[in-house]
This record gives C-alpha cells, sequence and structure tokens, in this order.
C-alpha cells in the first residue's frame, strides 16, 4: 500500500476520538510516547504482507481464519503457563479445524496487546464515589482508588514489554518445534483424558498423523512446509496513542506499518467512518478487521468500506460481525448485500452479542447461544452466496467457569467456582475444543452440501 498524501500516524489527532484515556500529565504522555517510538518493534513487515496475504486466499474461500483469546490479556497473567496453554487450545482448534474443513487455517491470537478495552461508562461509581473505570492495563489499574484508576502513561511501556514478552516466548516455542504437527502430543492440556470430547479429539489427531506419515512416504521425505504452523498477534486498535508511536515506515516498501501487531482491529464503539480511529487505520499496510454491531447500516458499512479499502485489495479488510443470537438472522443479510462483489473477509464473533447476566449478577454467555450465533451465520453467507471465512472467539487453555453449558453441562450455580476474567467471561478449554469440533461439523455440512447441489 503506497503512503497517503493526507494522512500521518498522528492525523487522527483532527478528528473526534473517542475512548481515550485522560491523562493528568501531558508531559508525561509525550515522553512515553517518544519513547515508545524509539523502541524496536514487536512483530515485522514480512510478517503482516504473509498474513494478508493469507487472508486474501480467506477472501477467495481458500482459507479459514481462527482468531481467539482472552478478553483482555492482563500484566499478571503474562506467565508461560498462561502463554503456553493459549497456543495449545489454538493449536488444538486448528488441528480440529483443518481436519474437518480440508482446508488451511491462519491462526491469529488475541494476544501480545489485547491490553485496552473500551467501556460503556467512563466512570464507576461505589458507595457514592465515583471514579474512573478500569480501561485495560494498557490505562489504568484495577483496584478501587483514586491512584490505581488515573490513567498511568508508563503503563504503556509496561504494555510494550509485557507484550514483547509474551511474543519472546511464542516465537521461542515455535521455533523449537512446540507447533510440530507430528508431535500434537505437546500440546495436551492436562485434563484432555478426563474430558468427554477426549475420545473423538484422540481420533482426530491420529487420522492427522496418520496422512503425514502417507504424505511423507509418498514423497520420500518430511513435508518440510506442513509440520511448522504460522502464529500471528492481534488487538483492538484502541489506545490511538499507543498504535501510533509503533506506526513505522520500513526499508524497501512503500507505506506506513503498525509494527505493534500484525492484524489490529477497530472495536465495535469506535467504528464511525468519520471517527478518529478509522482516520489512523485508513493510513496503515496491515491488513485490518472492524467489528460489526447490531447498530450497523448497509450505508455506514458501506461508507466504512469505502473508508478502509478504497482499492479493494483482498486480505485487506476482515468485517467481524457481532450480532446476537436471536438478531443475526435480521441484521446480517442487508450488510452482506451491501458488500456484494468486494473481495472483504467475513468473520463472526459470536460471542460479543451473547453477554448477558445471571439473577445473581455474574457476566455471562451460553454456550448453546454462541453456537447458534455462528451455525446461523455459516448459513446465511452460503444461502446468499457469501461464505464464512473465519471465527473469532474469547477463550482460555485454563479450565475456568465463566461461560454456561458445554458438554460437561457447566451450569449458573458453577460460575462462581473459577470466574477469572475481569471483563468478559470466555470460553474454557474444553468448551473450545467443543466449539471447533461443532463449527467443523457444520461447516463441512454445508461445504457437501454446497457440492452436491
Ligand atoms: C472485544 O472484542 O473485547 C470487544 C470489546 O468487542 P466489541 O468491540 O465487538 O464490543
Ligand atoms: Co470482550
Amino acid at each position: 500500500m503506497t503512503s497517503l498524501p493526507d494522512w500521518s500516524p498522528s492525523s487522527w489527532e483532527g478528528k473526534p476520538a473517542t475512548q481515550q484515556p485522560a491523562y493528568p500529565d501531558a508531559d508525561a504522555v509525550r515522553r512515553v510516547v517518544g519513547e515508545l517510538a524509539r523502541l524496536p518493534p514487536l512483530v515485522t513487515s514480512w510478517e503482516i504482507e504473509s498474513l494478508r496475504a493469507q487472508l486474501a486466499e480467506v477472501a477467495a474461500g481458500k482459507r479459514f481464519l481462527l482468531q481467539g483469546g482472552d478478553c483482555a490479556e492482563s500484566f499478571a497473567d503474562c506467565d508461560s503457563g498462561a502463554i503456553a496453554s493459549k497456543l495449545k487450545i489454538l493449536l488444538q482448534m486448528s488441528l480440529v479445524l483443518v481436519h474437518g474443513m480440508k482446508k488451511r487455517v491462519i491462526r491469529v491470537g488475541r494476544f501480545g496487546g489485547q491490553y485496552a478495552k473500551p467501556r460503556t461508562q467512563d466512570g464507576e461509581t461505589r458507595d457514592g464515589v465515583t471514579l474512573p473505570a478500569y480501561r485495560g492495563d494498557l490505562i489504568n489499574r484495577v483496584p478501587f482508588t483514586a491512584a490505581d484508576r488515573t490513567p498511568d502513561p508508563s503503563l504503556m511501556l509496561r504494555g510494550y514489554e509485557r507484550a514483547a514478552l509474551t511474543l519472546n516466548f511464542i516465537r521461542a516455542l515455535i521455533d523449537g518445534g512446540f507447533a510440530d504437527l507430528h508431535h500434537p502430543e505437546y500440546w495436551d492440556l492436562d485434563f484432555v483424558r478426563h474430558s468427554p470430547l477426549a475420545a473423538e479429539y484422540q481420533r482426530i489427531v491420529e487420522s492427522i498423523g496418520d496422512s503425514l506419515r502417507f504424505m511423507e512416504t509418498l514423497a520420500g521425505a518430511q513435508v518440510g512446509d506442513m509440520n511448522r504452523v504460522d502464529f500471528f498477534t492481534s488487538h483492538e486498535g484502541l489506545h490511538l496513542l499507543y498504535e501510533q508511536a509503533q506506526t513505522r515506515r520500513v526499508p524497501h516498501r512503500a507505506g506506513w506499518y503498525n509494527l505493534a501487531t500484525h492484524f489490529p482491529w477497530i472495536g465495535m464503539r469506535t467504528a464511525d467512518p468519520e471517527g478518529a480511529h478509522v482516520e489512523y487505520f485508513r493510513g496503515i499496510a496491515n491488513p485490518v478487521a472492524v467489528k460489526v454491531g447490531p447498530g450497523m447500516t448497509p450505508d455506514r458499512l458501506r461508507a466504512l468500506t469505502d473508508r478502509l479499502d478504497p482499492q479493494a485489495d483482498p486480505g485487506r479488510l476482515t468485517l467481524i460481525h457481532r450480532l446476537g443470537a436471536g438478531r443475526v438472522a435480521e441484521l446480517l443479510p442487508p450488510l452482506v448485500e451491501a458488500l456484494r462483489g468486494r473481495p472483504v473477509v467475513w468473520c463472526c464473533d459470536p460471542m460479543h452479542g451473547n453477554t448477558g447476566t445471571t439473577a445473581s449478577g455474574v457476566k455471562t454467555r451460553r454456550f448453546d447461544d454462541i453456537l447458534a450465533e455462528l451455525e446461523l451465520a455459516f448459513e446465511i453467507h452460503a444461502a446468499l452466496g457469501s461464505h464464512l471465512g473465519g471465527v473469532h472467539f474469547e477463550l482460555t487453555g485454563d479450565n475456568v467457569t465463566e461461560c454456561t453449558g458445554g458438554a460437561r453441562g457447566l451450569a449458573e450455580g458453577d460460575l462462581t467456582r473459577a470466574y477469572r476474567s475481569q471483563v468478559d467471561p470466555r470460553l474454557n478449554y474444553e468448551q473450545a475444543l467443543e466449539m471447533a469440533m461443532l463449527v467443523s461439523r457444520k461447516s463441512t455440512l454445508l461445504e457437501n452440501r454446497r457440492g452436491n447441489s
């Protein structure tokens, strides 16, 4: 992508910017942004271009996108166990999808920078005291004290460092063969053996092992390209100063790259075509995504697409719809129709339109609603001659109890046992794996139907 004449990494400052922290000390902010801008990048332009080429194949129906991770990463959870288990669950899910769909899968984590959260209310009131809402570890801290809730610019540096530590470990694991398809046993999470899904997962692993050995016998060598898998990072590009500071030119390529992540997305609350976030995103060369919520109209979606992807470049723009199981059938078709003929990637986030609160006030999501929205999304796209190219989940490799349902039948009463998310409820390891199995079954059924008709 070439540079736009009327754009710079800070041109967003001339537009209305919502969801930005109000820092009390402007000099401190300037110092931090200057320092961030000098530190080395977290990812490279050639990785970003490789992802973009792979997303173009998703747009053409040849690959599938799997994106997932925490709602909000926390600095405290930057440890080897949590990082490895996130990689493991994404790897296991992708195996299940590859096996069922017979397509290559792009794995994108919501990690290495998913530290800033949009909030519906700027403030939070407890016992008559109002303080700024918690906006993620990149901005302020969870405890309800004035000192903790005041936005602190030095947290941007701490966030960059945590992201770097996370990525460093992920890259080392992958280089060391952790993601080698010959050894899926490395990815077993502790309780895979006790899961109601263990037998089905084991069958899939064995079948993939057999196929690999078969290919290798035919080729008379190891299938080099197949034993390693790629991983990409993504986060919501919410905090524009943080994103701007890591937006760079690189040698031998045109344009500006956000080198803090491969694949940033614009959240639902900041997707105003005239707003600061869209202004920032339109000028970067990365593939970008936008969340599409129930308030989106076909006209607005066209305006957004024209701003973010005026050249209609395959792989440039992914639309992540999150409409809710109850409304997707009514809201999705006009949006898909509005972009007919444009090479966008359609992805479904079945989490954010299906959040509810239990009678005792716990934020949760039902497994069946999540699955229902996904299944409807597959059907609606297929019926319109479009196709669902990817799925976006909030999940964890740990055995938390935040969403109800799934093979183990988690009930509302179980939620308090291991509820750890500071923000939205995530699928736990077993629910995530089950979801991948059901998604792959649904997509295979549809493909077969398409093939037979
Ligand atoms: C999120 O992905 O955590 C999120 C806040 O989503 P949305 O912008 O779709 O509400
Ligand atoms: Co969330």
